[in-house]
C-alpha cells in the first residue's frame, strides 16, 4: 500500500525515466550527425535502458494498486557542440537521477515503506554503474584528445554495447 505522497513521487520518477530516455535519444541523434555510429548506438541503448527503468516503476505502482499517472515530457536540452560535451551532459544527467533516487529512498524511509525501500535498492546500486560507465567514456575521450584514430577506436568499442534487457534483480512483487 502506497500513500499519496509516495505514489506521486514514484510517478514523478517513472516520468523522469521516460524523459531521460528522451534526452538520450536526442543525444544519440546528435552523435549520428557527428558520424559516430558506435557512440550513437551506445546512447540508443542507454535510452532503451531508461524505458526499462520507467517500466519497472510503472509495474511497481500498478502492483501496489496505486494509479499510474503520465505527465508531459520536456524537450531535451543539452550541449551538442561535440562528442565530449554530449557525454559530459549524460553524466550530469545521471548525477541528477542519482540525487532523485536518493531522495526517493529517503521518502520511503520517512514513510516506513520498507517494500518501496527494497524496490529502490536496485536503482540505488544501478546509479553507481550508470555514473561509472559514462565517466569511463568521458575519461577515454579526454585521453583521446585530438586523435581521430583514438576517437574511431572508442566509437568502434561503443558499437559493441549489448542490447538493454530488463534486469532480474528489479523483478517486482
Ligand atoms: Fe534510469
Ligand atoms: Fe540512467
Amino acid at each position: 500500500m502506497l500513500n499519496g505522497e509516495l505514489t506521486a513521487a514514484l510517478n514523478d520518477q517513472m516520468v523522469f525515466e521516460i524523459s531521460s530516455a528522451y534526452i538520450y535519444l536526442g543525444m544519440a541523434a546528435a552523435l549520428e550527425r557527428m558520424n559516430l555510429p558506435g557512440c550513437a548506438h551506445w546512447m540508443r541503448i542507454q535510452a532503451d535502458e531508461e524505458l526499462i527503468h520507467a517500466d519497472i516503476f510503472y509495474r511497481y505502482i500498478n502492483d501496489n494498486s496505486a494509479a499510474v499517472e503520465l505527465q508531459a515530457i520536456p524537450k531535451p536540452e543539452f550541449d551538442s557542440s561535440g562528442v565530449l560535451a554530449v557525454f559530459k551532459g549524460a553524466l550530469k544527467h545521471e548525477k541528477i537521477v542519482t540525487s532523485r533516487i536518493d531522495k526517493l529512498a529517503a521518502l520511503a524511509m520517512k514513510n516506513n515503506s520498507f517494500a518501496t525501500l527494497n524496490f529502490l535498492n536496485f536503482f540505488v546500486t544501478e546509479q553507481v554503474q550508470e555514473e561509472k560507465s559514462v565517466q569511463e567514456i568521458i575519461d577515454q575521450l579526454e585521453l583521446a584528445g585530438n586523435s581521430k584514430e583514438a576517437l574511431l577506436f572508442i566509437d568502434n568499442k561503443l558499437a559493441a554495447r549489448a542490447a538493454a534487457t530488463a534486469p532480474a534483480a528489479a523483478a517486482t512483487v
